[in-house]
């Protein structure tokens, strides 16, 4: 493990048996069905990476990336900007969106707004983790991997200061880090 690390919370092979669970779940609610999965830049890619290879239905993916203004690297401000948006119309089509964590929900619920207006025909969202405790809006996945305590992670896609994204697990970092 790497020395800015606390702890592994979700070990490599963990992952891979829940991402499994998840695309499964999915593939049965959507049967008949075709799906956009919208990930969100750039903490979803890997989770997305594995997780479209487990859902056996036609889909095609987009992606949004967005950045919350405000300062601290490991806090989202609410204020949301769109740095990238999704390349069509997204009209009467079923939209997951797939992110790597949802934390206080400040960013996937100024998301869900946008899309809502633009009349999909269905939007669910699909996280990877989730802090429950750190919730400021009242909002809660369709699809959830994980529920994790308030300690801030990296690894599967997310980040400090755009490092450890490709560690194949998630840890810890250790609170000197950032504190
Ligand atoms: P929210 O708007 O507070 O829900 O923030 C969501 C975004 O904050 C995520 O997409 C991540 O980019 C980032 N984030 C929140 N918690 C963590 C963490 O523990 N590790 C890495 N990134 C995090
Ligand atoms: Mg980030």
């Amino acid at each position: 493990m790497e020395r800015d690390l606390q702890k592994v919370l979700i070990a490599e092979e963990e992952i891979r048996i829940k991402v499994r669970e998840l695309g499964e779940i999915i593939t049965r609610d959507y049967q008949g069905q075709e799906l956009l999965v919208v990930g969100i830049l750039k903490g979803s890619v890997v989770f997305m990476g594995d997780l479209i290879r487990e859902i056996k239905l036609p889909l095609q993916i987009d992606f949004m990336e967005v950045s919350s203004y405000g300062g601290k690297t490991t806090e989202s401000s609410g204020a949301v900007r769109i740095l990238k948006d999704l390349e069509r119309n997204v009209e009467g089509q079923n939209i997951l969106i797939v992110e790597d964590i949802i934390d206080t929900g400040l960013t996937l619920s100024y998301l869900l707004d946008i899309l809502r207006a633009r009349k999909p025909g269905s939007i669910k969202v699909c996280t990877f983790l989730n802090k429950p405790s750190r919730r400021k809006v009242n909002l809660q996945a369709d699809y959830n991997g994980y529920d994790i305590p308030d300690e801030f992670v990296v690894g599967y896609g997310l980040d400090y200061g755009e490092h450890y994204r490709n560690l194949p697990y998630v840890a810890v970092l250790k609170p000197e880090m950032y504190t």
